[in-house]
């Protein structure tokens, strides 16, 4: 056999409770590197900011992040690596290039986390990205639909697949 292996940069999870989505953004915490750039896309209240408090206990961040709505960008230490948390809900588009977000993004030893990162997606070439979308499936549960782009983020969006299907078999 001569052909290629075929990457794939779609991945689709369903989470049934806080819990779960919590326990799916730890995977993702603890196989994630520096520099890696995450939007989470979706409604109010569907869960992008449990799933940054699960990307930040995996880190071993110094605090649990809270929602990040009225400072824009909160940074967390974590053991090796930075988390930046920005929340742009009160961002307009044209607001966005005097905040100085690319000096946080892909910075060495840091990670960084978008809600409501529209105004931001300008930047987002410039990074490996893993783009999550929410939606809501009924009740407690979740449609997590992930788009990877770059050979880390694809990397990432698959190792974690892997082990989010192992653990639900
Ligand atoms: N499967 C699930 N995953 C995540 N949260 C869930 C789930 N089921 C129920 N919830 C509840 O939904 C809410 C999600 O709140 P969260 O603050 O994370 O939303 P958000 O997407 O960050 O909203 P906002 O856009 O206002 O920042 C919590 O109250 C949580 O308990
Ligand atoms: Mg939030």
């Amino acid at each position: 056999m001569t052909g290629k292996i075929k990457v794939l940069n779609t991945f689709k999870f369903k989470t049934a409770s806080e819990a779960e989505t919590f326990r799916l953004a730890e995977l993702f915490g603890e196989k994630i590197k520096s520099g890696q750039t995450i939007s989470l896309k979706g409604m109010i209240g569907v869960g992008k900011t449990i799933f940054v408090k699960g990307l930040a206990k995996a880190l071993k961040c110094d605090r649990s992040p809270i929602s990040a709505s009225f400072s824009l960008m909160k940074m967390y230490k974590g053991a090796k690596l930075k988390l930046n948390h920005f929340d742009l809900f009160r961002l307009e588009d044209d607001e966005a290039p005097y905040l100085g977000m690319e000096e946080y993004m892909g910075e060495d030893e840091s990670v960084s986390v978008f809600e409501w990162g529209s105004p931001a997606s300008y930047l987002y070439d410039r990074t490996e990205l893993i783009e999550l979308c929410f939606d809501l499936s009924g009740g407690d549960n979740r449609t997590i639909t992930v788009r990877a782009k770059g050979a880390k983020s694809k990397d990432l969006a698959g190792k974690v697949y892997q082990l989010w299907r192992k653990k639900k078999k």
